[in-house]
């Protein structure tokens, strides 16, 4: 079954005379469970649609549907809720909250929810990302890994069925890469969650069970299926 669908989904910007087609009829389905990457040159448009794909942004045409519903009916507290309860973010740029430390940070989307903190699976996850000795740290005393590592932490923490990270292994060294990748496999073989990765690394992407790539806010024929 398909978890998420978007349907000839469009997001022009006008800036002044200019119209800049950020995504420009991009039809795409993704099932439960499964893990796929996104590859494309900067600015093709990946970011655009993994915001779309997660109700953060309104499309200018097209249509997408989040676990069988879609979401141009919804209220914004509504698409709020779904968003919070069925999908984990890891942005681009973090979005760390820089007044409270990293374990604040990752327990936060729990708590908005009204949801209780797993201390242990917690634990586990920050076991994993290598970042165990930093759960009392402020933002601003890690380095770009280690808050890239964070945000991926806050993301799966939350145990959503779907995962929309943008260059999640971005600021990473290849090891700690690979960790991460093995990290996002596992959740979606034994959690059944999906995932929709960002990457510019195409040995990175490779690592996913298809991908999917993007030029000029158009999805490239041709796409490989690694499955
Ligand atoms: N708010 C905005 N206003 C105007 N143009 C925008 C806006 N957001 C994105 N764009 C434009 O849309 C296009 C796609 O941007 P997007 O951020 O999706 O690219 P990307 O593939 O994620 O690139 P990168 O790999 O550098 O992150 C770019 O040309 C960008 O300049
Ligand atoms: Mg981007």
């Amino acid at each position: 079954m398909d978890i998420l669908k978007v349907t000839d989904l469009k997001k022009y910007y006008e800036t002044g005379d200019i119209i800049v087609k950020a995504l420009d009829g991009v039809s795409l389905s993704v099932k439960r469970g499964e893990f796929l990457a996104v590859v494309g040159t900067s600015g093709s448009g990946k970011s655009t649609l993994l915001n779309m794909m997660g109700g953060l942004d309104t499309p200018t045409e097209g249509e997408i549907i989040i676990d069988g519903q879609s979401i141009s009916g919804l209220s914004r507290d509504e698409l709020t809720i779904l968003r919070r309860r069925k999908i984990g973010f890891v942005f681009q740029n973090y979005n760390l909250l820089p007044l409270l430390n990293v374990y604040e940070n990752i327990v936060l989307p729990i708590r908005l929810d009204g949801g209780k903190v797993r201390e242990k699976d917690l634990d586990d996850i920050l076991d994993f990302l290598h970042l165990k000795d930093k759960k009392y740290e402020m933002p601003s005393h890690l380095s770009g890994g280690q808050q890239q590592r964070v945000a991926l932490a806050r993301a799966l923490a939350m145990k959503p069925a779907i995962i929309l990270a943008d260059e999640p292994t971005g600021n990473l060294d290849s090891r700690t890469s690979q960790d991460v990748m093995g990290l996002l496999k596992i959740s979606a073989r034994e959690l059944g969650q999906t995932i929709v990765m960002i990457t510019h690394n195409e040995e990175i992407a490779q690592l996913a069970d298809r991908i999917i790539r993007i030029e000029d806010g158009h999805i490239v024929k041709g796409a490989v299926a690694n499955v």
